[in-house]
């Protein structure tokens, strides 16, 4: 059930994807897997606990992954024990490499363990203090970041909210699939700012609508999405997969947003499998197609969807979890990959901190 009359700041405090721990000695998560039963908090003491937290999606969305890296890389780095600075960059490197391997398909955790270890190399001549010192503020920079990038994306789809107010006379009806939700980054989310801003300039109880795709096989959209947006007082509906086809027929959805883990240099985007499909869909149906994204998620490094890694993942996400018992054949094979790609020609526009861009990407 909806409940309006939340505020929304109590409700940023409750659900913060990942912070420092209090003391400072641990990164602290809101455990995503057990949303949205249980509320419950964990502190990432060692790089094995983080690196599992990450594969098993504890903390999950490309800029939350990201964060918790960056963070993980400053308290990991307070226990390096090299006599010298060589040998202390040196271990420091392997803790980052094994971190980079938890997840392969968003850029922002490469992105931001590239930033730290830029950040270790300016600072490398320093005393060890200092330089730690140092990594926990890149690493605060980078979650205060992201929290501003998500409300210049925030305003900006709110301009696009707005325009179909005026335009139509009735409150947006927006699609959302997986999670790109304030879970996914350090606050706000992505594909989820422009409707908290919406909030913010007063739109509580206006009759703006949001759809969430349950998005199997993990249900990020049921689990963390509805569950985030009706926390909010966000008027919410979910629905299977499958049903948006139906949905956007029947003349329900004005537009849709989405996050993305990766942006290829010609707009090809990777985001939660399932995403190519609505695009697709709303194609169809002359629906604008929207991807919210920080800037940092266009990697023009990666020529084009082609090389973007998908992530495939364990057969039993599809074969029984969330049944109570098996619902396939013992030994059936499985297709479960995490991610996949919309083809640049689908998205009618890349929703970033700098406003509303398009390939080829100056960034
Ligand atoms: O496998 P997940 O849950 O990490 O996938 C997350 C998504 O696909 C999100 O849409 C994406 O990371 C953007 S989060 C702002």
């Amino acid at each position: 059930m909806n409940d309006m009359n939340k505020e929304p700041e109590d409700f940023f405090e409750k659900i913060i994807s990942v912070k420092l721990s209090d003391d400072g000695s641990a990164v602290n998560i809101i455990d995503q897997t057990l949303l949205p039963i249980e509320i419950k908090r964990i502190d990432l003491r060692t790089k094995e606990e983080l690196w599992d937290a990450i594969k098993r999606l504890k903390v999950r969305g490309a800029p939350a992954i990201g964060v918790a890296a960056a963070l993980g890389m400053a308290v990991f780095s307070q226990g390096i024990t090299a006599a010298d600075k060589e040998g202390f960059c040196r271990e420091y490197k392997a803790i980052s490499d094994y971190i980079a391997t938890s997840r392969p398909t968003a850029v922002n955790l490469f992105w931001a363990l590239n930033r730290m270890e830029q950040r270790l190399s300016e600072i490398k001549e320093q005393s060890k203090e200092d330089i730690v010192r140092g990594l926990y503020r890149e690493a605060e920079d980078i979650r205060n970041e992201d929290i501003g990038i998500s409300r210049n994306i925030g305003e900006t789809g709110f301009l696009l909210l707005k325009e179909i107010r005026e335009r139509t006379g009735h409150s947006p009806r927006i699609l959302t699939h997986c999670n790109a939700g304030t879970l996914a980054t350090a606050k706000y989310g992505t594909a989820t700012a422009p409707m908290y801003m919406a909030l913010e300039h007063g739109w509580k109880g206006s009759g703006m609508k949001v759809y969430c795709d349950e998005t199997r096989p993990l249900l990020q959209g049921a689990r963390l999405t509805a569950f985030e947006l009706s926390e909010a007082g966000i008027d919410t509906t979910l629905q299977c997969d499958n049903m948006v086809s139906a949905l956007m027929a029947s003349g329900k959805i004005d537009i849709v947003f989405v996050g993305c883990d990766r942006v290829a240099a010609n707009g090809d985007t990777a985001n939660k499998i399932g995403t190519s499909g609505v695009a697709i869909l709303a194609k169809h149906y002359n629906i604008p197609f929207y991807v919210c994204a920080p800037s940092s998620t266009i990697d023009k490094g990666t020529k084009s969807g082609e090389d973007i890694p998908i992530e495939m993942r364990s057969p039993g996400e599809v074969s029984e979890m969330w049944y109570s018992k098996r619902m396939a054949p013992e030994n059936i094979s499985v297709f479960n990959p995490a991610f996949d790609v919309t083809d640049h020609e689908l998205i009618t526009g890349f929703i970033t901190e700098s406003g509303i861009v398009s390939p080829p990407f100056k960034f």
